[in-house]
């Protein structure tokens, strides 16, 4: 039975150790489609993900996480990423998806003059495909959750290497690992989150809010 998300928010922990069992196709091909579904800013979608499975390059890309056990425990490791060059190619067909789904010609014409503009002179791509990528692999994580999978986020990995293992090309940036697959042993220590008093503010920084 499918978890709700709250049952997902309150129970979800980052999994210290996999115990190897296998991630049903169905099931990941529903976490990945969740991802896909995610917002992008003009509906650009520039994340690309990697799903490593094999054991040969689950080793490879555990070498290039500074040996963390759980990449080649995870049954799957989702590896995220940002195409910088993305949006050049793919233009063109998401004016065509949006056309088909009701968008105007006028819409269509502001686009293809404001995205090259706007991504043609963008101050920080890496930061833009960030918060994109994120996104999508929050969704991702939160779907494997619900399905009753455990999962580990990860950034520790260096990135070069990830990118030689997975034969990336260059306008590729590595964003995040998601590792799933079900738990081996014991969850790590709790460690808590800080308060809303001490991270939320009501109307303007420094005012508490109270609820
Ligand atoms: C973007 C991101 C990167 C992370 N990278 C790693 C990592 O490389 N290795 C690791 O053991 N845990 C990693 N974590 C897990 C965090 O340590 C964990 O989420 C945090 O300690 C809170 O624990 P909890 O998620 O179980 O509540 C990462 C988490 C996030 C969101």
């Amino acid at each position: 039975m499918e978890k709700t998300l709250s049952e997902v928010i309150e129970q979800r922990r980052a999994t210290p150790s996999f115990d190897g069992t296998p991630v049903a196709d169905a099931d990941l091909k529903k976490i990945l489609e969740a991802g896909l579904k995610a917002p992008s800013g003009y509906n650009l979608q520039p994340w690309r993900f990697v799903v490593v499975r094999t054991p040969e390059q689950r080793r490879r890309l555990r070498a290039a996480s500074f040996n963390q056990a759980k990449v080649e425990e995870a049954s799957v490791v989702v590896v995220a990423c940002g195409d910088k060059d993305g949006w050049r190619t793919d233009l063109d067909e998401m004016i065509r998806m949006g056309r088909q789904g009701g968008m105007t010609e006028n819409y269509a014409e502001q686009a293809r003059v404001n995205i090259p503009e706007y991504l043609g002179n963008h101050p920080n791509l890496t930061a833009w495909l960030n918060r994109h990528v994120m996104i999508a692999f929050t969704s991702m994580m939160l779907m494997a959750e619900v399905l009753g999978y455990d999962t580990a986020p990860m950034e520790g990995y260096e990135a070069d290497k990830v990118c030689e293992v997975l034969r990336l090309p260059l306008s590729y940036e590595v964003v995040a690992l998601l590792g799933i697959g079900h738990l081996k042993g014991q969850d790590k220590f709790d460690g808590g989150r800080f308060s809303m008093a001490r991270t939320v503010f009501d109307g303007e920084y420094g005012k508490p809010i109270n609820l």
